[in-house]
């Protein structure tokens, strides 16, 4: 029977696998051993594990033919083991070679492709809804004032002016929240495409040049690097609409690269006493540059420490999608298909050694299927 090991982070709250993503897996025909401890700081006991049908151990790793894990184990691996999960390939070209080194067949699931039939294993995509969400929730706390219009009798509470800076799905979630809770709401971004989709949700578009945003549409919907000529004229205008912002939430990635400097300590100068910044890119390197006295700068290191159990149910949900994809219930194995889109995409390490192009891969690749769509979300 084919074993799954669900693996305890440590520097993480959450959990790859719950209660209910482990009935479910063992519907599909597999065993399933949870380390001890592993879903407690989201929330889920060890006693919810077995009961849902996992035994738990301290050893869960003991005979497994994969693991689920929420960042990338640091302990040995037993040789032929399918490692799946958040794996933080960026940069980590060593530790990649060492999987291959050691026999593992590793797939980053933040490298699934932006294709209508991967959606549901997009852990990029569930993690930051939730993140949009709670950097709002966390600016509104640290804002200490009203996020809503309020006439009454005793005078009129003007709405707090949001700024969402990155339109893709943790910005797009942050809107959405901020507009529910009152505010009059703005957001930039640099793909065009976003341009719609903000003013679909009821805040208005900030942008220097919507004619050379409509040139630098990337691939796969995400963002290519801005053009300096761009970024400078953006800046300026930027930094006069951030004068007048009471919050601000940045959002801003480039796969594969450190997050673009959107807010610069010229423009934090600028800013009101009182108001408040979100740096939601701080683990990419952050969107926002120095301090400033009277603007309060949070730079969470992982915001969803603070919604555990949700973002663990989603990103669950995420890794047991996958494992679907590559388990054959007929044979009772995985047997990830190397030409599949969404295998390619994710696999670092295969048989031995590093597969995946973008990181120092030699393998042939079979050619590109029919381009599939890019676009959703
Ligand atoms: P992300 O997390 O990589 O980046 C966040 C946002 O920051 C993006 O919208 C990006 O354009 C923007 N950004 C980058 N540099 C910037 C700059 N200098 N100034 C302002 N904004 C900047 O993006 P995310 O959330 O992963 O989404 C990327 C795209 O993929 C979006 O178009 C999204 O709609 C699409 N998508 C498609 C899915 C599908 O299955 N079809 C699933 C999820 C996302």
């Amino acid at each position: 029977m084919t074993r799954i090991a669900v693996l305890r982070a440590e520097g993480d709250a959450r959990a790859a696998a719950t209660p209910d993503t482990v009935s479910r897996m063992k519907k599909l025909g597999l065993d399933i051993c949870v380390e001890a401890g592993a879903g407690r700081r989201a929330g889920f006991p060890d006693a919810a594990y077995e009961e849902a049908g996992a035994r738990v151990t301290g050893n869960a790793l003991d005979g497994a033919d994969a693991a689920l894990v929420v960042e990338p184990p640091l302990g040995p691996l037993p040789r032929g083991l399918a490692l799946i999960g958040l794996l933080d390939p960026y940069g980590a070209e060593e530790r990649i070679r060492g999987w291959a080194e050691s026999g593992i067949d590793a797939y980053a699931m933040e490298l699934a492709p932006r294709i209508t039939r991967a959606q549901s294993m997009d852990v990029l995509s569930s993690q930051a809804n939730l993140a949009g969400y709670k950097a709002v929730i966390d600016a509104a706390h640290a804002y200490g004032r009203a996020f809503p219009m309020m006439m009454t009798a005793a005078g009129t509470v003007p709405p707090a002016k949001v700024f969402v800076m990155g339109a893709g799905v943790a910005g797009l979630q942050a809107i959405a929240t901020a507009r529910r809770l009152g505010a009059v709401v703005s957001a930039t971004d640099v793909r065009f495409a976003a341009k719609e989709q903000v003013e679909s949700l009821g805040a208005s578009f900030v942008t220097a040049d919507i004619e050379a945003m409509k040139a630098m549409e990337g691939e796969g919907g995400y963002a290519k690097e801005a053009s300096d000529d761009f970024r400078k004229k953006q800046a300026e205008h930027v930094k006069g609409h951030l004068a007048k912002m009471d919050v601000v939430i940045t959002t801003a990635l480039i796969p594969g690269r450190p997050a673009p400097k959107l807010i610069m300590a010229d423009m934090l100068e600028g800013m009101k006493t009182g108001s408040v910044v979100v740096d939601l890119a701080a683990p990419r390197g952050g969107n926002v540059e120095g301090e400033r006295e009277g603007v309060t700068i949070l730079r969470p290191k992982n915001i969803l420490e603070g919604l555990p159990g949700e973002a663990s149910n989603l990103y669950a949900r995420n890794l047991l999608s996958f494992l679907t994809l590559i388990f054959d219930e007929e044979k009772g194995a995985l047997e990830p298909e190397a030409g599949d889109e969404i295998v390619r995409g994710v696999q670092l390490t295969r048989d031995g050694t590093v597969v995946h192009p973008q990181f120092g891969g030699q393998a042939e690749r079979p050619p590109e299927p029919a381009a599939e769509d890019g676009e959703g979300a």
